[in-house]
């Protein structure tokens, strides 16, 4: 029924300031209920706190000490950093402690909830996780001499039955279409090969969402089949990208480089269909350097 509610429930929050953007929401969010006066908040871009008046966030700026999100930086390249939040590390945050207005009373939960009110306004379907406890953030942020600026995050259950390595993924507007969604995508799997796990995002997968797996599938998969030589199985292909088997044969059957054959799904890759198919794929945007991933799996 609250899942209802959130659906049917109309766009409050017209604009956010966020950084050096103001950025159009998309979505209702339901924030906390002091404000539902307003159409316009402004957060901070640091801590994610957010106020009803410029003058609030002015003068929050003058006080928080957060320069970037409040984890562990377990990635860095070049002026790209990826942030790991765990409850625990945002307890400690003396920004968080002072300034926040007290969302459930645990303020080690703020950031995370910041972020997923934030988030909504981008979502549609997702219902908003208020149990923050059990996800992991993972924050991408553009640094430079003034800060780390989040351009967009993902989450993770920290135990998934399903095998979900993703359950919500947000490029912030300003910065989509830059390769950030499928760099992110990547960086998930990589979690999820460090982990020996196949993974899959958590269904349903947005308009968006499903066009960016599809391009991420399709790019990874057609790179092996390109270099590959003689018969490989979906298998070995899972094995190797920590891709989930049904991911796999469904990108390879839209692609058509499928036949089922005596009972078996066949991967019939004739070079001339890879290249056709690796000329339309597009750009391959932004990569992943596995040698700057600091990580090991959270237990
Ligand atoms: N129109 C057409 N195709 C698009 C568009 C668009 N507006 N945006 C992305 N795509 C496709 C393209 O194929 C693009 O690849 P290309 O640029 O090489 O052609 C591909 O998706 C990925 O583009 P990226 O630049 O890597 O992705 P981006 O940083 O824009 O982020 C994301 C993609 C995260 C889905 C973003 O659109 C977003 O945040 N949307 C709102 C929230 C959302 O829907 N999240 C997914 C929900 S599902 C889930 O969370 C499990
Ligand atoms: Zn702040």
């Amino acid at each position: 029924l609250r899942e209802h509610e959130e659906f049917t429930k109309v766009k409050n929050i017209a604009t956010i300031e966020l950084g050096r953007y103001e950025i159009e929401t998309w979505y209702f969010s339901p924030f906390p209920p002091e404000y539902n006066d307003c159409t316009k908040l402004f957060f901070c871009e640091f801590c994610l706190n957010f106020m009803k008046r410029k003058e609030q966030l002015q003068r929050h700026m003058r006080k928080c000490d957060l320069k970037h999100p409040p984890g562990d930086e377990i990635y860095r390249n070049g002026t790209l950093s990826m942030f790991e939040l765990l409850k625990a590390l945002c307890a400690s945050l003396k920004a968080l402690r002072l300034f926040k207005t007290e969302v459930d009373g645990k303020k080690n939960k703020v950031y995370g909830q910041n972020l997923c009110y934030l988030a909504k306004l981008f979502l549609d379907h997702k219902t908003l996780y208020y149990d923050v406890d059990l996800f992991l953030f993972y924050v991408l942020c553009e640094c430079d001499d003034r800060g780390c600026h989040m351009v967009g995050y993902f989450s993770k259950e920290k135990h998934s039955e399903e095998s979900y390595n993703l359950a919500c993924i947000l490029t912030l507007p300003p910065y989509q279409r830059k390769g950030y969604g499928k760099f992110l995508i990547a960086f998930s799997y990589e979690l999820s090969k460090k982990e020996g796990k196949v993974g899959t995002p958590e269904r349903p997968l947005s308009d968006l969402g499903l066009l960016s797996y599809r391009g991420y599938w399709t790019r990874v998969l057609l790179d092996i089949l390109k270099k590959h030589k003689g018969n490989i199985s979906i298998k070995e292909l899972s094995d190797m990208t920590a891709i989930k088997a049904e991911d796999i044969l469904s990108t390879l059957q839209s692609l058509e480089l499928i036949q089922y054959r005596k009972g078996q799904h066949v991967i019939c890759a004739d070079p001339k269909v890879l290249d056709r198919h690796l000329k339309a794929a597009g750009r391959g945007g932004l990569d992943v350097d596995v040698s700057k991933l600091i990580w090991t799996p959270y237990k």
